[in-house]
Parts: C-alpha cells; structure tokens; sequence
C-alpha cells in the first residue's frame, strides 16, 4: 500500500504544482467555505500586478482535483475552497481501520538511531530533570520505533568520576556497610561528603587522592563504588517501573563503560593532532567556542567530556548510530555543541550521522518557581509522582504528568500544578484517556447489542467529516515527531481529534441513529478510538478502555 498521505498533504502537493508556490493551506475558517482555503491567488495576483480573483480563476481551471474535491469556489476577493468529497474522506478512515500500522507511515530508509535519556547518578535520588529525560526520550524510543527505526536507548548514567573520591572516604571514616543503604541513605551520604570537600581541607585532600586511587584500581575503593552502583540500579529500574518506561539493565551503557577507551581515543587524539596540550592539559580546540574541550586534565584525569567523545565514537563504531539523540537538561546544550563540534573535528562523528541534543526545560511549581517538596527541599521523582498521586489513580496521575511535560514546547518551563493537570477536561492526559474510554463504551454497547460496523460508508455531517479529516492526518503528525523530536505536535493533534470527537457526539447520535448511518459511524468511533490508543501510546500514556 501507498503511504498515506494527509488529504490536505495530497491538496497542498497539487496547488504547489500548479502556482509554483507554497499554497498555504489552512482550514477553512467557517464550515460554509469548506474545509481549507488557500490565499494563494492573492498572492500571485499582488506579483503579478492582476485581479486576484481572474488568478485564482485561472488556477481554479488549471488545478485537476475532481478525485478528491468537489467543483472549487472562489470566494470574497479571490480564496479558493476547497470541499473533501465525502467518499474521499469515507475511503481514508476505511484505509485507516484496515492498515496493519493503524495510519502510521514505515519509514523508507530505517535508520539505527541511538537515544541518550535518563541517565541518573549513581549514589543520588533521581530528581525532577530526570523525571523529564526518562519521560521524553521515552517517547523518542516509541515514535521512531513504531515507525521501523532500530532504537537503541543508552542510559548514559553517572557511574564514574571524582565524586567517588569523597564518597568512598566519607564511607571509610563512617564505617558504613554501603550494601545496606537505600538510594535515599546514599543520596544523603552524598550530601554529607559534599559538604565536608568544601568545608574541611583535610578531607578535600584525602578525596582528591582517593579519585587517583580509585581511577588507577584500587580494589578497595573499587569494592565500596560497586556497592554505591549495585544499591543504585535497582531503584532506578523501580523507577522506570514505576513511569511504564521501556528502560531495562540492556540499555545501561554507564560512564564507567567508556574508562578502557579514554586512554586510547585520547591517543587518537594526540596523534593526529586534532589535540594539543595546553597549560598542560590536553585540549581540542573548536571554532565558535571561547574555551577549549579539554579532553585530558593537567592532573592526567579524564572529565565529563572525554566521557561524550568516547560514547560518540563508540555509538558510530560499534552500535553503528546514523542518528543520535541526547535528552538533557538545556543548560547542558553547550555542551554537547562542543562535544559534537570536536567529535565531527575528530572523525569520531562522520557528516551522515546526524547528532541532536534536546534541551528541556525546567518543572516549576505553582509560584513560578523551581518546583520543591513540601519540605522545601528540591523535589525528587518520587515526591513527584507522590504529588499527583495524592489527587488521582496511579495511571490517571502518571498520564497527567507525561502530557504536561510533553504537551509544552519542550523548551519551555512548565508548572507542576497537580490538580490542574489531573482534570478530565481542558488540555490534560486524563481529558484524552477519557475522551478514549467513552468512544469504546460507545463500541462495547453496540457489540453488546449486536450491531455490526465494517468500513465507514457515509460521511454527510460537517462534524463527521471533521473528524474524518483529522484523522487522515495522524501519520503525517507521527512523521514530523520523528523528525523534528516536538512531542507536542503530537499532543495538540489528540487534543483537537478528542475536540473533534466531542463535536460529532453532539452533532451525530450514533447509536440512537439506524442503519447504514449508524454502522459508518459506529466505524468512524472505532477508527478514532484506534488514533487515541496509537497516539497516546506513543507518548507512553495507557489508553484505559473504562474510565
Ligand atoms: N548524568 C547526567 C546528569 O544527570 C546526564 C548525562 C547525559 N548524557 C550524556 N551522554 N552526557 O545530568
């Protein structure tokens, strides 16, 4: 089969042919002029220097869309109309409850795309950034998935550097028996530590030199860090369990994996003399940025950036990536910049595989400010989900907090506001999930009755066509998250499809109608349930068939 292209997609393609330009289509701003307008023959008329409505004329005549229109209008100073043919908008939703993909397009060229997302610290709870990580790459995984791509999701966590330095000596004089502690203990023996490398030189002393011990392999200090990471894992999976995320111990690909190549890549590095010492470090100088990427410290360690150009070479060399993508935090944009800068210098990262870093914004709470626990404390992912769950069933509250973090440019802040988000109406998850389980009530009740439906046969009401419209649309929606990696697109389309739903209850009783009508409606409710379920799963939202 053909991929499905959106009617307005299909429309948008012919009017370009004829005019040259971009048509810019829009929907039709009332229902008497159709379903989309084009003010293209304003446009070329203004060029042209000609009455925009003999243009739009000629356009009209040359333009062949009889397949899928009815006979055009042109209207008020020279728009165009254009009306679907109700059989064209039956024969889409028909084709749509028929495809084995249910309207999502496989991709022609399957790429391997490697997702960097979550990736907590070992040793410390995992916070409201990760929370958003975990939830969108989440999402990454799902849409490039369902389109055919081979996801390889790398969970990038924070299992190595200097902070072991001082965890393992604050272990030491504690007298701890790490394999004991919950990631909560550990989280506050982190705190401790933390606090007494800046205040007590002594012990600033002791860590620094345990960091040197433990990075050349001390079996002591490597003992006490296999603790701190083994006690670690599992609360982060209990986590993932918790946000219904695909995460599993395959995807684990730590910082610590990387320490064999450090030495040799740097060594790559050196020979080709991509980098240079520096102030005794060792730097790859990059143009655009101010400071170098130092890629070995004058002390001889390796840092956090070593670490990235290490998982690039090894992503293209061995998982061989044609695309990867990073979910962090957007103060960390700069960066990644740098490391895809000096990585691309280096040969690490060749021109076609494509490397994207996503930036996210912050959780605010309701004052506007970084969202904190009651406490007053920074607030963990737990104290999240806790929150919403206060206020809502655990699938309910867990769908609320996905929409909110996806339905926002992922750019933008966005403020926790659990009761506002766990509302069955207004622009929520659960207003979705709903508008999902009352459409299969509508189903269950015509299956308990005995009434049939197959494809979906008359589309008379301007609601129903509507409808019909939007859900042509889905694949083209799916398309563009996989490209441009904004969720929210895809949110805002379920959001006007449940709209859409809404209208046509109103406007069209479907089980109190009869007939040919009721069973092509009955098809029309089973082909949106299909897009909810399809398009809330793929922003790891549960569709619940009661509500
Ligand atoms: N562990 C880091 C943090 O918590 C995120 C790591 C992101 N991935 C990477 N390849 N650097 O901020």
């Amino acid at each position: 089969m053909a991929p499905m292209q959106s009617l307005p997609a299909l429309l948008d393609a012919r009017l370009r042919e004829v005019t040259g330009v971009d048509p810019e289509m829009r929907p039709a701003t009332k229902p008497q002029f159709g379903h989309f307008q084009s003010n293209v023959a304003l446009r070329l008329a203004k060029e042209q220097g000609r009455p925009p409505r003999e243009v739009a004329a000629d356009v009209v005549a040359k333009l062949d869309v009889d397949d899928l229109c009815e006979p055009l209008e042109i209207a008020g100073p020279g728009f165009i109309n254009f009306r679907m043919r109700s059989d064209v908008l039956a024969g889409a939703v028909s084709a749509l409850l028929e495809d084995p993909h249910g309207g999502i397009n496989p991709a022609n060229h399957p790429q391997r795309v490697v997702i960097d997302y979550s990736a907590p610290n070992v040793a410390k709870t995992m916070h409201v950034g990760h929370l958003r990580t975990t939830i969108i790459g989440d999402c990454f995984n799902r849409v490039l998935s369902a389109l055919g791509h081979t996801v390889i999701p790398q969970n990038h966590i924070g299992d190595w550097g200097t902070q072991f330095g001082m965890l393992i000596e604050e272990v030491l004089d504690e007298g701890l028996d790490v394999s004991t502690l919950s990631l909560d203990e550990a989280d506050a023996l982190y705190k401790r530590a933390a606090a007494r490398f800046k205040e007590d030189t002594e012990f600033a002393t002791r860590a620094r030199a345990r960091v040197a011990r433990f990075q050349g392999g001390d079996e002591q200090s490597l003992g006490i860090w296999q603790q701190l990471v083994d006690i670690s894992k599992p609360a982060f999976n209990e986590a993932y369990r918790r946000l219904n995320v695909k995460l599993t111990d395959d995807d684990l690909a730590g910082e610590s994996t990387y320490n064999a190549d450090l030495p040799v890549l740097v060594k790559e590095l050196e020979d080709s003399g991509v980098a240079v010492v520096d102030d005794g470090a060792l730097c790859v100088f990059v143009e655009g940025f101010e400071a170098p990427l130092i890629v070995r410290k004058s002390d001889g360690g390796y840092g956090y950036a070593t670490t990235d150009l290490a998982a690039i070479r090894r992503r293209v060399r061995e998982l061989h990536a044609d695309r990867i993508i990073y979910v962090t935090d957007l103060r960390q944009a700069g960066h990644f910049a740098q490391v895809f800068a000096a990585a691309r210098k280096a040969g690490f990262l060749p021109g076609d595989v494509t490397a994207q870093h996503v930036g996210y914004g912050m959780v605010l709470g309701t004052d506007g400010r970084p969202f904190k626990t009651r406490d007053g404390s920074a607030a963990t992912l737990g104290s999240l989900l806790d929150a919403a769950e206060e206020v809502a069933a655990p699938n309910i509250a867990l769908a609320a907090i996905k929409y909110a973090d996806l339905s926002n440019g992922l750019q933008k802040d966005y403020t926790f506001d659990a009761e506002r988000m766990v509302q069955t109406t207004g622009d929520t998850g659960p207003y979705l999930q709903y508008a999902h389980a009352r459409v299969n009530q509508i189903l269950r009740k015509a299956e308990a009755e005995g009434i049939h439906w197959g494809s979906v046969t008359v589309l008379e009401e301007p609601a129903e066509q509507q409808l019909a419209l939007l859900l042509s649309g889905f694949g083209e929606v799916v398309d563009d998250v996989a490209h441009h990696l904004q969720p929210h697109k895809l949110c805002g389309y379920l959001y006007d499809l449940a709209g859409a739903l809404a209208s046509f209850y109103e406007a069209c009783p479907v089980l109190k109608s009869e007939g040919d009508v009721r069973a092509s409606r009955l098809a029309l409710c089973a082909a949106t349930k299909q897009v909810l379920a399809k398009g809330l799963d793929l922003l790891g939202i549960d569709a619940p068939e009661r509500m």
